[in-house]
C-alpha cells in the first residue's frame, strides 16, 4: 500500500481474540496448590516442630474471588501447572524451522482481526508485537508474524508490561498520521503461565493465557464499521512494586521454581493504592482536554487485572457505582492477560454498541505504565 496520503486519520479497523482450549478453575488451581503445601510441610514437619521453619499456608478459592473477582483461566499448559510436581507450563521447544508458540497464538488472533475487517495481510504495512514477556531476544516475533502472514514493509517487537497493547496503539496511530505507514497490526500475545510463580500463594492465582490483535488503519481504506480513535494519551512512572527479573543477563528458571526472583513478583496492596488514583486522574485529565464528559461516555474497557481496582477507576471516572454494562469484566474467565485484557474486553463487548457510541480502552501496570484510548463507533 503507498504511504502517500494528505492528512490520514488512524482509526480501530477490527480486533481478533485467540483464547486457548484450557481452562483452569479456581477450585482446581487450589487444590493442587494445597497438596503442594501439605507435601512441603509433611516434608518439614521436624523443622516446623522445632521452631526451626514457618509452615506454609495454604491458599483459598473464597479468598481468590474476593480479592481478585477471578473464577477461571485460560492456559496453554494446564496438566503440569496442576502437577505439584511441576506447577509450571511445558511447552516444548521447538526447532528453529517451526513458528515459535508465540507467535503462532499471535497470528491466530491477527487472521480474526483480518478477517473481521475485510483485509488481505498482503496489504498491511507493518506489524508490532506488543506484549509483557517475549519468548526470545531475536529475531523479533512481530518478524515471524509478519512473515507467517505474508506481510510485507516493517515489524518490531515493544514491551510496555500491562500496558502494552495501549501504547502499541498509539505507536501504530503515529506511523498513520506521519504517513509511514495506512494498515498496521499490532499482536499482543501473552503467555503469562509462563512467568507467574505457581507456588507464590499470594501470586498463583493471578494471571492467564490468550492472545489479542488490533489492526489500526487510515480512515480512507477502513471498512465502514471502525472505531475513531478520539485521542490517546500514555504515562510512565518508574516503581519497583511490579517486577520480574528474567532475561539474558540473569539464569533463567526453567522449572518455574527455585529462582522466584526471576519470575512475576508483586506488592499488590501498594500497586492497588498507587496505581488506582494515578489511572483515575489521567482518565479524568485526558476526557477533560478531550472536551468528553463522564455522562457521555458508554463504555469503559479497563485493563483486567482486578476487580476491586476497576471498581474503584470505573467510579472516579463515572461519578457512580459502575454497572456490567459500563465497565465489563472478562477477570472471571480470562484472568489477569497482560496487555491484552482491556483488548479482550473491547472485543468481546463492543458490537451491540450504536454508532456514535464513545468509549475509553485503557491499560495500566507494571513500570508503572498506563495508557488511554478514547474510542467512538463510526457506523
Ligand atoms: N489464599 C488465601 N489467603 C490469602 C491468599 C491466598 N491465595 N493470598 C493472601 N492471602 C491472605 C494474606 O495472608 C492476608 O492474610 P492476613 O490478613 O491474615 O495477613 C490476607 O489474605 C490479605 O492479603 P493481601 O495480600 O494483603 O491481599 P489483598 O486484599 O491486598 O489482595 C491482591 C491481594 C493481589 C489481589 C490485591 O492486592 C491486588 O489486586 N492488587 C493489585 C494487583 C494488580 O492489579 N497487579 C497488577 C498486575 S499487572
Amino acid at each position: 500500500m503507498s504511504p502517500t496520503v494528505q492528512n490520514p486519520t488512524p482509526v480501530i479497523s477490527a480486533t481478533g481474540l485467540f483464547t486457548p482450549a484450557d481452562s483452569i478453575s479456581n477450585a482446581e488451581l487450589v487444590e493442587s496448590f494445597n497438596t503442594w503445601v501439605a507435601q512441603e510441610n509433611a516434608a518439614n514437619a521436624a523443622a516446623i516442630e522445632a521452631g526451626e521453619a514457618e509452615p506454609l499456608a495454604a491458599s483459598s478459592v473464597e479468598f481468590i474471588e474476593k480479592a481478585s473477582g477471578i473464577k477461571a483461566r485460560y492456559v496453554l499448559s494446564k496438566a503440569p501447572i496442576l502437577d505439584p510436581e511441576v506447577m509450571a507450563p511445558r511447552l516444548a521447544e521447538r526447532p528453529n524451522e517451526e513458528i515459535s508458540v508465540l507467535a503462532e497464538i499471535a497470528v491466530k488472533a491477527a487472521r480474526e482481526a483480518l478477517t473481521r475487517a475485510g483485509r488481505d495481510a498482503r496489504d498491511v504495512d507493518a506489524v508490532l508485537c506488543a506484549c509483557s514477556n517475549l519468548q526470545r531476544a531475536y529475531p523479533a516475533i512481530a518478524i515471524e508474524v509478519q512473515a507467517a502472514l505474508g506481510i510485507e514493509g516493517f515489524a518490531f517487537d515493544m514491551n510496555v508490561a500491562c500496558s502494552s497493547a495501549t501504547f502499541g496503539i498509539q505507536t501504530a496511530a503515529d506511523f498513520i498520521r506521519a504517513g509511514h505507514a495506512r494498515s498496521v497490526l499490532v499482536v499482543n500475545p501473552e503467555i503469562c503461565s509462563g512467568h507467574l510463580n505457581w507456588r507464590d500463594r499470594d501470586s498463583h492465582f493471578i494471571f492467564g493465557d490468550v492472545a489479542t490483535a488490533i489492526l489500526v488503519e487510515d480512515k480512507a481504506i477502513a471498512p465502514a464499521l471502525h472505531w475513531e480513535i478520539l485521542g490517546t494519551r500514555l504515562k510512565t512512572e518508574f516503581s519497583n512494586n511490579i517486577r520480574n527479573n528474567f532475561g539474558f543477563l540473569n539464569r533463567a528458571a526453567p522449572e518455574g521454581v527455585g529462582q522466584p526472583d526471576k519470575l512475576f513478583k508483586q506488592e499488590g496492596r501498594k500497586v492497588f493504592k498507587e496505581v488506582v488514583p494515578m489511572v483515575a486522574e489521567m482518565i479524568n485529565g485526558h476526557m477533560m482536554d478531550l472536551g468528553l464528559e463522564a455522562s457521555g461516555l458508554r463504555r469503559l474497557w479497563l485493563h483486567q487485572a482486578n476487580a476491586g481496582m476497576n471498581r474503584l477507576i470505573a467510579g472516579k471516572v463515572l461519578g457512580h457505582e459502575a454497572s456490567a454494562d459500563e465497565s465489563p469484566t472478562v477477570l472471571d474467565t480470562y484472568a489477569n492477560t497482560s496487555s491484552a485484557g482491556s483488548i479482550i474486553a473491547f472485543h468481546l463487548n463492543s458490537d451491540d454498541l450504536a454508532k456514535g457510541d464513545t468509549g475509553l480502552i485503557c491499560s495500566f501496570g507494571a513500570g508503572y505504565s498506563a495508557g488511554t484510548v478514547f474510542v467512538r463507533k463510526a457506523a
